[in-house]
């Protein structure tokens, strides 16, 4: 079954298709980050402006370079949550519209179900079960999936998403939007024990994280020091930051599969491309004798082909959609 998915959700405009949730046929990313960089973050409106601006295009790229038509796709896909509203919109208003004018089905996909999906098309062998850790700008869960479409969450963050933290973190080093990438980088040259930061304590949940006191032990630090009239060495401020994350991160996961009995432990999001994060999370799983899941990193970030393999697995439950269908901010997965 090959299908044409759509991903709108934030600032990356998407499209794939993809053969039985696990082949990608042709993908095509339009980033919108260059322009969003000017703010210091995604502004709403330019998002959605661009993805109406963007999606008629990418839509007839991905087709030729699948050297397939409209009509030789057997459904079309789209992420209808959770994600910025008016970005969502353009996305399932267009699926809408290629749903009706070829008579293909139209399948609603969750955002987070599809970075946890990117994971099939890596590894053709994973299969559910498992104990999912998805890190990314808006989220960090630790979701047992049970089935390919049924999730329990477990764990979450209480304030601030992993992706978040850093994005704000990096800000405060200087680091233009989104920072990530620029922490991960400057932690590669810096020492991870040159500033002591603190480890949130979570009452309740063993397994919800908080990011959002360690954010601002990194901000404080740096308005502190600079106040002094003196320098913050940035590669071990990053060095130390993505560790403290990291060790939280790891901490927290192990715990968790090790109290649920999983033995197959999956990362998704964003954040999974973190080359700390995967090397902690290596160590961990090796010495506990788990198997480690990592999505290739061209799939780590937002991308309609993750979005085409999960809709395959809602499609054979019979997740299909009507015209009705809506974009929604904020859903549980
Ligand atoms: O999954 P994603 O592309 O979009 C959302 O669904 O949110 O995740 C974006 C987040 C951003 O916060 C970005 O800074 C972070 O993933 N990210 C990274 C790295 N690459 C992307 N964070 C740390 N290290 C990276 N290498
Ligand atoms: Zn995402």
């Amino acid at each position: 079954m090959k299908i044409l998915a759509i991903e709108s959700s934030c600032d990356e405009t998407a499209t794939a298709i993809v053969e039985d949730g696990r082949e990608v046929l042709a993908s095509v990313i339009n980033s919108q980050v260059a322009e969003h960089q000017k703010y210091g973050g995604v502004v709403p409106e330019i998002a959605s402006r661009r993805h109406a601006e963007n999606i008629v295009e990418i839509t007839e790229k991905v087709l030729a370079d699948a050297n397939m038509s409209l009509s030789e796709v057997d459904a079309i896909a789209v992420t209808y949550a959770p994600g910025l509203i008016g970005a969502l919109l353009v996305g399932v208003n267009f699926a809408k519209g290629l749903s009706l004018a070829s008579g293909k089905p139209l399948i609603p996909v969750h955002h987070i179900r599809g970075h946890i999906a990117a994971n099939y098309i890596t590894h053709p062998d994973l299969k559910p079960p498992f104990l999912c850790l998805v890190v990314s700008g808006g989220h960090s869960h630790i979701i047992e999936v049970k089935d390919y479409t049924e999730f329990k969450t477990i764990g979450k963050t209480r304030d601030d998403a992993a992706g978040e933290a850093f994005d704000k973190a990096a800000r405060s080093m200087g680091f233009c939007y989104p920072g990530g990438i620029y922490i991960d980088k400057a932690a590669q040259l810096g020492n991870p024990k040159a500033y002591k930061l603190p480890i949130p304590h979570v009452d309740g949940s063993p397994y919800d994280f908080s990011f959002s006191g360690l954010k601002t032990a990194v901000i404080n630090l740096v308005h502190n020091t600079t106040q002094k009239g003196e320098t913050i060495d940035n590669n071990d401020l990053a060095a130390s930051f993505q560790h403290t994350v990291c060790k939280i991160l790891t901490d927290k996961l192990m715990l968790a599969a090790e109290h649920s009995g999983y033995k197959n432990i999956v990362v998704a999001g964003g954040v999974s491309a973190n080359s700390g994060l995967r090397a902690s999370l290596q160590a961990a799983c090796k010495s506990h004798g788990y198997r480690l899941y990592l999505p290739a990193l061209s799939l780590c970030g937002d991308n309609a082909a993750m979005i085409g393999a999960q809709a395959y697995y809602e499609y054979l439950c019979g997740n299909v959609a009507d015209l009705s269908l809506n974009g929604c901010a904020s859903v549980p997965i």
